[in-house]
């Protein structure tokens, strides 16, 4: 019997029609709001652009083979995130997050549902080791974390989530389904921003979430549907586009990052690194065992914030923004704003699919500005 292609090998075309003699291999974006829809409501044709859509249906037949899970798209990271929590808890129910993940997803909470009710609780990722889950409904968790990169292992925080009767939803942005799957490992609910690496080209924001479980993913899809939550076609069209490429620019990026995090270590200016692929860092040992990439996330930190600056206006090839996964290398000075309880000095550097000498070349001489 031959052996089923990898996932990596599956992305390249997944999602896309089969192959018809004369056609195309990929369909365009289609640009529709509105069905042919005569008499009685047809539940299988399509009826309206913000319930059901053509173009969405290609893509989220690709991530849901991907996930492993039914997958819903939507037009943003947070849009995504905020369907998971506005869409499955009630008032009296706890929400956990991590007091060291994405900072809009708590102020999404804190702001917009804690007022009706729902209780906010939120932890360190590197104590969800310990953490039982007691009086929690929904818990949304990033491993690794953004921007530190601590890591929790899924499978054991699943099964004392489940214990509790508590879902697990894995913000699985800092790796993708090519990097981690996290409904294989037990996860209730996957969550991808997939502006970051999924689309990889800085210029489209887009989310998705994927579940086995087809009463969530029910909920989920009935909330884009009233919230008006619901990404166009050419958004969604170039997010397939660029899936096709994501495990070739995750590979390059992957091993650019474990090149630059070992020339990192060992830099007399650089106080400290957290990469999960360097043996010696805390995330390595649960990164090795349950992820299939260590990432393209580094965070380093420079002796203070005036060296930190000094580094980003130095370097030449690395662009400065607030954002990462993209093909072009981007770096930040975390700190700068607020929201993460983080020292002055750390910069969270996106590695690019630029040659790797290119990339340690840039950083080694604007290391010697700093
Ligand atoms: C871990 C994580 N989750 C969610 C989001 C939100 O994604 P978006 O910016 O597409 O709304 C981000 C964005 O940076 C993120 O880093």
């Amino acid at each position: 019997m031959t052996k089923k292609p990898s996932l990596a090998t599956l992305s390249i075309n997944a999602g896309a029609p089969p192959p018809e003699q004369g056609k195309s291999f990929r369909r365009g974006p289609e640009f529709a709001s509105t069905f042919h829809l005569s008499g009685d409501v047809d539940p299988t044709a399509f009826q309206y652009g913000r319930f059901d859509h053509p173009t969405w249906r290609d893509l989220e037949l690709g991530l849901s083979q991907l996930e492993g899970g039914e997958t819903s798209i939507f037009p943003s990271g947070m849009a995504a995130a905020a369907a998971i929590l506005t869409s499955l808890v009630k008032p009296g129910d706890t929400i956990l997050l991590p007091s060291d993940g994405y900072a809009p997803v708590r102020y999404y909470t804190e702001q917009y549902l804690v007022r009706f009710g729902v209780n906010l609780q939120t932890i360190a990722t590197k104590d969800i080791e310990h953490f039982d889950f007691a009086g929690v409904d929904l818990a949304l968790l990033e491993t690794p974390s953004n921007p530190m990169l601590d890591t929790f292992d899924i499978r054991e925080a699943a099964e004392r989530a489940h214990t509790q009767n508590c879902l697990l939803a894995i913000d699985n942005t800092t790796l993708t389904f090519l990097g981690q799957q996290p409904l294989a490992l037990g996860a209730d609910i996957s969550l991808c921003a997939d502006t970051k690496s999924v689309n990889g080209h800085s210029d489209v924001v887009f989310g998705h979430v994927s579940t086995k479980n087809s009463a969530l993913s029910d909920k989920i899809r009935e909330w884009r549907k009233y919230s008006g939550n619901i990404p166009g076609p050419m958004e969604t069209w170039l997010v397939h586009r660029s899936l096709s490429t994501l495990d070739m620019r995750l590979q390059r990026m992957c091993e650019n990052a474990m090149r630059l995090a070992e020339y990192l270590s060992e830099h007399q200016k650089v106080v400290s690194v957290r990469y999960p692929g360097l043996v010696s860092d805390p995330s390595y040992k649960i990164a090795k065992k349950q992820q299939d990439l260590f990432g393209f996330i580094i965070s380093f930190e420079l002796s203070d914030k005036e060296a930190a600056e000094n580094f980003l206006n130095a370097c030449k090839l690395v662009y400065e923004a607030t954002s990462f996964g993209g093909v072009h290398s981007m770096a930040e000075r975390r700190a700068r704003w607020g929201t993460d309880n983080i020292a002055e000095g750390v910069i969270r550097f996106s590695v690019g699919c630029e040659r790797t000498e290119d990339i340690l070349d840039d950083v080694e001489q604007a290391l010697c500005d700093v």
